[in-house]
C-alpha cells in the first residue's frame, strides 16, 4: 500500500519547522514506509520545484547537523504542491485529479493533515466530506487535527459533531505533540514495565505530584494567537493534562488505542471540578512584566502567561493527593518535569530528633530537555557523624543510548500512517479536558480572581506562586537541569 500525506495550510510555519523535517528524518533513517508522498496545499502559487526548494532550506535549518543533502535529493521527488483555496468547494475537483495522478491505481492510505487556522477547520472538513474524500473504498482515509481543538467545551463538542458527520472516530487523530515525546511514553514504561514503582505510586506514599512545563521563550510574535488562548488553553488543557493522565492512570490491560484511552478518560472523569471560590484559592496566575510590550498585545491585556493550579483526582489511588500543575513563559529555563514527591520517613532517629524536617524522597522525571529520571534520597555524609545529605541516582537517556532524541512529530506521523491512535486524543478525552479547564477559565475572566501578578522574566514566575506552595507546607522543585 502507498501513503499520501495531504497538508492543508502547507505554507504555515508548522510544515517547514516540524512536519517536513520529521518526514525527511524518517526517510533518512529508513523508517518512512515506502511510497510515501507529501502533497502541500495553500494559496501561495509555487511550482512543485519551488516548494521543494523552500522546504529544503527550512528542513536543513531545523534538522541541523543531521541534514544530509543526498538523502534530501532522494526524498524531494515525493513532495508535491497543489495551490488553491481549500476553503472553496470548487478547489476539490482539481485536488482529486491531482491526487489520482500522483497515487495511480495503487491502494493508498491517505492522511489529511489540518494545519489551517482553527476557524477554517469546519469548512475544510465539510468540503472533504462533500467531495467524497473521506470514503474508505480505496484505502484508509484519516484526518489529523492540530491543536487547539476548540477553545472551550462547547466549541470542542461542536467540532467533534462536525467531524463525526464526515469521519468515523477511528479515522480521527487529534494531535498533542507531547504524547510523541519519548520521555512521555517512557512514563508508561517506567510505571508498567517495572514492578518496584507501582506499590508506592499512590496516596499511601505520595505527598503530591508536581508537573512543570517552563519555557524561557516569550510570546514574541505570536500575540494574535496567544491573546485569545493564554496559558490555560495553550498548555494546560492539552499538554499538562496529558502528562497528568499518564502519571495517574491505572495500567491498561493492553497497549492499544482504546485500552490506553479508556484509562486516561477514567482519570479525567475523576478530576474534582473546581468551584468558583476554589479558583481563587487553588490557582495562581501571572504575566511576565514585558508581555504588554510585545507586538500586538493590548496595553491593558490581562492574559496570563503563567499559571499554577491544584487538582484532585477523586479515586482510590489518589484521594487527597494534590496534583500541582504549572507552566509559564519567560521563565528561568526550558524544562518540563514531573516530580513525584513522596511522604517523609515516619520517624527520624538521626540529627534533629523525631520531628526534624528532612527532605523526603523524590522521583523526578525529566521530560525535556535533559531527558532522564532521578531518584533523590538521603545519604550519610562520610566522616561527619550521622549527618545526612540528599543525593540522587541519575539516569539520562543521553548516557545510555546513542543518537539524538527524535522530534515528537516523527513518531506521531508514523503512527497515523500505520493507523495506531494510542497516542492521540479521543473525542471524550478532549471534551473532558475542557470540562476541567472551563471553570478555571471562567473564574479567570473575573478581575482579581485570583489577582494577575506581574513577574520578572528569567525567574520561576510570580512570587505568589512560591508563597502559595509555602502555605501548603510544600515547595516547588525549581531546578534547571544541566545538559552535559
Ligand atoms: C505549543 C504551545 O503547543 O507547545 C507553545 O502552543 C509552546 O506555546 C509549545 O511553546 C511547547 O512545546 P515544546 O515541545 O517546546 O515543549
Amino acid at each position: 500500500m502507498s501513503h499520501t500525506i495531504v497538508i492543508f495550510g502547507a505554507s504555515g510555519d508548522l510544515t517547514g519547522r516540524k512536519l517536513v523535517p520529521a518526514l525527511y528524518e524518517l526517510f533518512r533513517k529508513k523508517r518512512l514506509p515506502e511510497n510515501t508522498r507529501v502533497v502541500g496545499i495553500s494559496r501561495t502559487k509555487y511550482s512543485h520545484d519551488q516548494w521543494r526548494d523552500k522546504l529544503a532550506e527550512s528542513t536543513a535549518r531545523y534538522v541541523g547537523e543531521d541534514f544530509d543533502a543526498d538523502a534530501w535529493r532522494q526524498f524531494a521527488p515525493a513532495i508535491f504542491y497543489q495551490p488553491g483555496d481549500a476553503d472553496k468547494a470548487e478547489y476539490y475537483a482539481g485536488l482529486q485529479t491531482a491526487l489520482a495522478e500522483i497515487e495511480g491505481e495503487q491502494e493508498t492510505s491517505r492522511v489529511y493533515y489540518l494545519s489551517v487556522a482553527p476557524p477554517l477547520y469546519e469548512t475544510v472538513i465539510n468540503h472533504i466530506g462533500a467531495a467524497g474524500m473521506a470514503d474508505e473504498d480505496y484505502g484508509p482515509r484519516r484526518i489529523v487535527i492540530e491543536k487547539p481543538f476548540g477553545s472551550d467545551l462547547e466549541s470542542a463538542q461542536a467540532l467533534n459533531r462536525r467531524l463525526h458527520q464526515v469521519f468515523d472516530e477511528h479515522q480521527i487523530y487529534r494531535i498533542d505533540h507531547y504524547l510523541g515525546k519519548e520521555t512521555v511514553q517512557n512514563v508508561l514504561v517506567l510505571r508498567f514495565a517495572n514492578s518496584i514503582f507501582e506499590p508506592i505510586w499512590n496516596r499511601n506514599y505520595v505527598d503530591h505530584v508536581q508537573i512543570t512545563a517552563a519555557e524561557d521563550l516569550t510570546v514574541g510574535s505570536r500575540a494574535a494567537y496567544y491573546e485569545s488562548a493564554g496559558v490555560l488553553r495553550d498548555m494546560f488543557q492539552n499538554h499538562l493534562l496529558q502528562l497528568m493522565t499518564f502519571t495517574a492512570m491505572e495500567a491498561p490491560a493492553r497497549f492499544d488505542a482504546d485500552a490506553v484511552r479508556d484509562e486516561k478518560v477514567k482519570v479525567l472523569r475523576s478530576v474534582r471540578a473546581m468551584k468558583p471560590e476554589e479558583v481563587y484559592t487553588d490557582t495562581i496566575r501571572g504575566q511576565y512584566r514585558k508581555y504588554r510590550d510585545e507586538p500586538g498585545v493590548p496595553e491593558e491585556s490581562e492574559t496570563a502567561t503563567f499559571g499554577a493550579i491544584k487538582l484532585y483526582i477523586d479515586n482510590w489511588r489518589w484521594q487527597g493527593v494534590p496534583f500541582l500543575l504549572r507552566s509559564g513563559k519567560a521563565m528561568s529555563c526550558r524544562t518540563t518535569q514531573i516530580v513525584i514527591q513522596f511522604r517523609p520517613a515516619p520517624h527520624m532517629m538521626f540529627e534533629g530528633g523525631p520531628r526534624a524536617a528532612f527532605g523526603a524522597n523524590r522521583l523526578v522525571i525529566q521530560v525535556q530537555p535533559a531527558e532522564g529520571i532521578q531518584l533523590h534520597f538521603q545519604t550519610k555524609v562520610p566522616e561527619a557523624g550521622m549527618k545526612l545529605r540528599m543525593t540522587d541516582l541519575n539516569f539520562t537517556f543521553r548516557e545510555k543510548f546513542s543518537g539524538r532524541m527524535p522530534e515528537a512529530y516523527q513518531r506521531l506521523l508514523l503512527d497515523v500512517m500505520q493507523g495506531d491512535a494510542s497516542l492521540f486524543s479521543r473525542a471524550d478525552e478532549v471534551e473532558l479536558a475542557w470540562s476541567i479547564i472551563d471553570p478555571i477559565q471562567r473564574g479567570w475572566q473575573r478581575p482579581g480572581w485570583p489577582p494577575l501578578e506581574l513577574y520578572e522574566a528569567g525567574g520561576w514566575g510570580p512570587p505568589g506562586a512560591t508563597e502559595w506552595m509555602c502555605r501548603q507546607n510544600r515547595e516547588w522543585f525549581d531546578y534547571c537541569p544541566v545538559l552535559k
